[in-house]
């Protein structure tokens, strides 16, 4: 009965353990994709810490401006070559690629409230993008973000 259990427990932190460690998919990058990474990560929150003054102020025309420049500011869009298209698709796990869509559509829903004046949907588009960061940092950026390894990610989910 114990060894059934022993068993049963070497399987399951097998398990755990390489769900901790298949992340690397993003270290695997290439130098140059990663730099852009990167670079659209600081760009992204840029955005996100300019919105909080114009919100505060009732400038939501600025905050629909900011959130319109994140939505497009997706890394599969820049000057990259067809390779580096292909090795971002190749490399990344599908359920970034759809974490990034969802980031960026809610950042087009917060672009488009914002614009219509919708002040009581503006933060709770606003606190959706939140989630998204950590959402995608605890299952694809840990080796960034170690405190972020046993969050319980949100929004799109598989495993
Ligand atoms: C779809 C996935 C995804 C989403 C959504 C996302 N990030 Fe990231 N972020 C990453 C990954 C992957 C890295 C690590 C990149 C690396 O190691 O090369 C990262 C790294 C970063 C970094 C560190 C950049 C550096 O200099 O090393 C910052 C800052 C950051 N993200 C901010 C944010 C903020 C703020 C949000 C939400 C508003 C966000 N990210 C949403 C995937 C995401």
């Amino acid at each position: 009965m114990n060894k059934i259990i022993g068993t049963l427990l070497i399987a399951f932190i097998s398990t755990v353990s390489l769900n901790c460690y298949s992340e690397s998919d993003v270290e695997s990058l290439s130098p140059e994709l990663r730099a852009l990474l990167k670079q659209e990560m600081l760009a992204i929150q840029e955005g996100m810490k300019n919105i909080v003054p114009a919100f505060a102020s009732g400038n939501l025309k600025e905050v629909s401006g900011i959130a319109g420049k994140i939505s497009k500011s997706f890394i599969l869009k820049q000057k990259i070559t067809d390779t580096q298209k292909h090795e971002l698709h190749q490399k990344l796990p599908k359920a970034f690629i759809l974490k990034d869509k969802e980031f960026h559509k809610y950042a087009g829903m917060l672009e488009h409230v914002s614009e219509k004046g919708h002040t009581e949907l503006v933060g709770f588009y606003y606190s959706k993008l939140l989630e998204s960061c950590i959402g995608c940092h605890s299952e694809h950026a840990s080796h960034r973000f170690p405190t972020l390894i046993n969050e319980p990610a949100k929004g799109t989910h598989h495993h």
